[in-house]
């Protein structure tokens, strides 16, 4: 026995070795981690169970038999976050440049698999060169079973990617179809065709960081939902998402002990509207004011700033919110923002995560950038995944609700279960300047009419009673008492059921 230990023993010993000191001392020059340490600073200590780890790939091309590497380029298995599982993978650069072989891409699959049966997310770590050279089509019939997965796993478990260090060419797809990527400033990129390419094809010189770095995919693409500093950043924050949400779509996310009066008061709320409607005021202090001790997870911060999607919590349970930010194009739905809300949208309502809604939206964006961009399509998607959404959905509306994007911002109409409205809110068509300048045109040249005309449009509709006297607004709340109303007002959506109408599923806008 004692020799067969020894033998294990050495065996996890050059398995853990990777692919040796040299190439380790070169990933930690680079800045990064290697695929265990990772996984070491992801998980709970102690508590990794791998899988696969003497694997080898089955290669006899351009010389391959003579290295075979235990392990594959890949480290698999499960841990806990907190305590609550889930699965990982991790691609070890220092071994083959962390390629995709037929192998490498079964370990993964093996633990995709576990993850959808098991109900347990799935943690990709990505650094790799990409698809390995040497195995040619096998290769890319890996990358194409790991996609297969990504696809089913979609909405049953959250799947969460980090990209960590290059991941190019086809490679990008299998993150692109999880629900989170995260990069690492400096470190990592992607891509579908690298910059010797693009200068080929295009006649563009772009470096790597440029073309596909955290900071275009988190500003320009909206690819990545954030950037860090690091690895250990990364990682840390990975594992405060994780405690946000349900292992998988059957069970709901985790209550959190905590410490906050649900019906804490803040009467600071109550000045946060100024007098001047066009005056801008920051949405994050309401969330974070009627946030449990004031945390919020803030997702795809760096894009679309004039939407705030992200996580916090009431009465210990998640709580997606969805708010108009007026600080940035005074909160008005563009393209962008309404893809990145629709997906967040969606995300929380394939995991049971109740949405709140926060609304001071002047209306869509108007010009041709827009309208030949799609933003009929675009602005559609939000539209749509609001509307089929059946998670608990409670809306306040602390400003501007106009137009279509009155109707958008989960009102009553899309079903919203619990609609409430400051005092302050405003529900019309239009602004008054612009209603007032169409509807009386005649009147233009006279400005005291018009400005008359403006107050009465103003008296008539500026404010929530309207909406509320047609039961569009189930009640007018004071600003201060908003974190109890929206407690409460989920507390009592806990046991919602909704049921809709058999299809194989829908077809929502692309
Ligand atoms: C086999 C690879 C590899 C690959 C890197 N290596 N990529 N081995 N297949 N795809 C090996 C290198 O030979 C080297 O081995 C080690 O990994 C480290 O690579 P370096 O080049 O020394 O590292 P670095 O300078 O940091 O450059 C990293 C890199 C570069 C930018 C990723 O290696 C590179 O461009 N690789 C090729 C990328 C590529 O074209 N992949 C295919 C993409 S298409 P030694 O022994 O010297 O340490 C694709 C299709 C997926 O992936 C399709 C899905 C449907």
């Amino acid at each position: 026995m004692k020799d067969i230990q020894h033998e294990l023993d050495q065996r996890r010993l050059d398995a853990r070795m990777g692919g040796g000191e040299k190439r380790i001392a070169s990933q930690h020059a680079k800045g990064k981690l290697t695929a265990r340490e990772r996984i070491e600073l992801l998980l709970d200590e102690g508590s990794f169970e791998e899988f696969d780890m003497f694997i080898t790939h089955r290669c006899t091309d351009f010389g391959m038999q003579e290295q075979k590497p235990a392990g594959d380029g890949v480290v698999t298995g499960w841990g806990t976050v907190n305590g609550r599982q889930v699965y990982v993978f991790s691609q070890d650069f220092t071994v083959l440049g962390g390629s995709v072989s037929a192998t490498h891409a079964k370990k993964i699959c093996k633990i995709m698999d576990m993850a959808i049966e098991n109900g347990a997310p799935v943690i990709g770590i990505n650094d790799s060169g990409g698809a390995r050279i040497q195995e040619g089509v096998d290769s890319l019939a890996g990358y194409g079973d790991v996609f297969q997965r990504n696809i089913e796993a979609s909405g049953v478990v959250p799947q969460i990617s980090m990209i960590m260090g290059p991941c190019a060419g086809g490679a990008v797809y299998s993150p692109a179809m999880t629900d989170f990527i995260f990069m690492v400033k400096d470190s990592s990129y992607m891509f579908v065709t690298g910059p010797d390419v693009v200068k080929t094809v295009t006649n563009e010189v772009v470096t790597a960081e440029e073309l596909g770095g955290a900071s275009t995919h988190t500003r320009k693409s909206s690819v990545a939902d954030a950037a860090f500093e690091n690895d250990v950043e990364a990682l840390a924050e990975v594992r405060r998402l994780i405690d946000f949400l349900p292992l998988n779509n059957r069970e709901k996310a985790p209550v959190r002990p905590f410490f906050d009066d649900p019906a804490r008061v803040e009467e600071s709320l109550d000045t946060l509207i100024p007098d001047n409607p066009n005056q801008p005021y920051d949405m994050k202090e309401l969330i974070t004011k009627v946030a449990d001790e004031g945390d919020f997870y803030e997702i795809q911060k760096d894009f679309a700033g004039n939407i705030i999607t992200g996580f916090i919590r009431l009465e210990g349970q998640t709580v997606g919110v969805v708010a108009n930010q007026p600080m940035v194009l005074a909160g008005v739905l563009d393209i962008d923002s309404a893809r990145k809300a629709a997906r967040f949208v969606r995300f929380c309502d394939c995991f049971e995560i109740p949405i709140l809604t926060l609304v001071d939206v002047p209306g869509f964006l108007p010009g041709t950038g827009q309208e030949y961009n799609g933003v009929i399509k675009h602005g559609a998607k939000l539209l749509f995944a609001y509307g089929e959404a059946t998670v608990p959905k409670v809306t306040v509306i602390t400003r501007k609700a106009y137009g279509g994007a009155y109707v958008v911002m989960s009102s009553k109409h899309l079903r919203g279960d619990i609609n409430y409205a400051w005092p302050t809110a405003e529900v019309a068509v239009m602004g008054a300047k612009g209603a007032t300048e169409i509807i009386h045109r005649a009147d233009l040249g006279d400005p005291e009419k018009i400005a008359a005309r403006t107050a009465e449009y103003e008296d008539r509709f500026a404010n929530p009673f309207v909406a509320a006297e047609r039961g569009f607004i189930d009640e007018v709340i004071m600003p201060q008492s908003t974190r109890r109303r929206v407690a409460r007002a989920f507390a009592a959506l806990r046991n919602k059921r909704a049921v809709k109408p058999w299809k194989k599923h829908d077809n929502i806008p692309l």
